[in-house]
């Protein structure tokens, strides 16, 4: 089209919105796309359309980290190893190329403590990253213990989705105390775009802000988190963490 025709021509009555790209970000690294096993995706089906989504957002890698909470998802390691092998059958014959890697997100309970003792925990990348949430509800006790003892059994601790616990609300203080004793702190992309409520919202960009976050995940569960991710992930919160150098780009 000519730069007449361009100016003379209707305007367009539907907005063409251009795919989302991630993939400079290489790895999502919090998800919960392997299927049945928590509150993530409930069929294979599901968890097949939800690697494809990630794969059209550009990125390279998924680690898979469903909940390992034994109050409400007593997966062990080895469960979820069977599980994660069916997946990786499934994405084969479906054609997927995007890789995946199993890991967990641990909740930092009793049970978790002695499983720290018991059993080697599921990691990545070459740190031996492991991912722990603490509860929504109670602020955390002994937390600096905890996190020193998971250092001492040579595993590097991140904290998930720090912006979504309200106890923290307003200040950024825990954060940096974790971060100094090697603790890495990771933010979800949906808090970003509003997903948890605009209290969620304004610490998620006060860490932006002060770059107070080691990495970035999606905590997808449905495909629904993914399309909000696509849908109103704004380009000034892009931009922000392009001009970064985010750890996911190191896994
Ligand atoms: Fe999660």
């Amino acid at each position: 089209m000519g730069w007449l025709s361009r100016i003379f021509s209707k305007p367009d009555t539907q907005t063409t919105q251009a795919p989302l790209n991630l993939s400079w970000f290489n790895t999502d690294m919090h998800s919960h796309f392997l299927p049945g096993v928590d509150d993530g995706a409930r069929t294979m089906d599901e968890s097949l359309a939800m690697l494809h989504k990630m794969q059209e957002f550009g990125y390279q890698k998924c680690i898979l980290t469903p909940h390992i909470k034994m109050d409400m998802y007593p997966n062990s390691e080895a469960d979820l190893q069977l599980r994660f092998l069916e997946l990786t059958q499934a994405m084969d014959t479906a054609g997927l190329t995007i890789q995946v890697e199993l890991a967990a997100e641990y909740y930092l309970d009793d049970h978790f403590l002695n499983r720290l003792e018991s059993t080697p925990l599921l990691t990545f990348g070459p740190q031996r990253y492991v991912l722990v949430e603490f509860s929504f509800v109670n602020p955390p006790v002994f937390e600096i213990e905890t996190f020193q003892r998971i250092i001492d059994k040579g595993y590097t601790p991140i904290l998930a989705h720090f912006e979504r616990y309200v106890y923290f609300h307003g200040s950024l203080a825990s954060a940096e105390t974790y971060r100094a004793m090697g603790v890495n702190i990771q933010l979800n992309l949906n808090s970003l775009s509003g997903h948890y409520g605009p209290e969620v919202k304004k610490q998620a960009e006060r860490m932006l802000d002060q770059f107070t976050l080691d990495f970035v995940g999606t905590d997808a569960h449905r495909m629904d988190h993914l399309v909000l991710l696509e849908n109103h992930l704004n380009v000034p919160h892009l931009k922000l963490l392009n001009e970064r150098l985010l750890k996911n780009q190191s896994l």
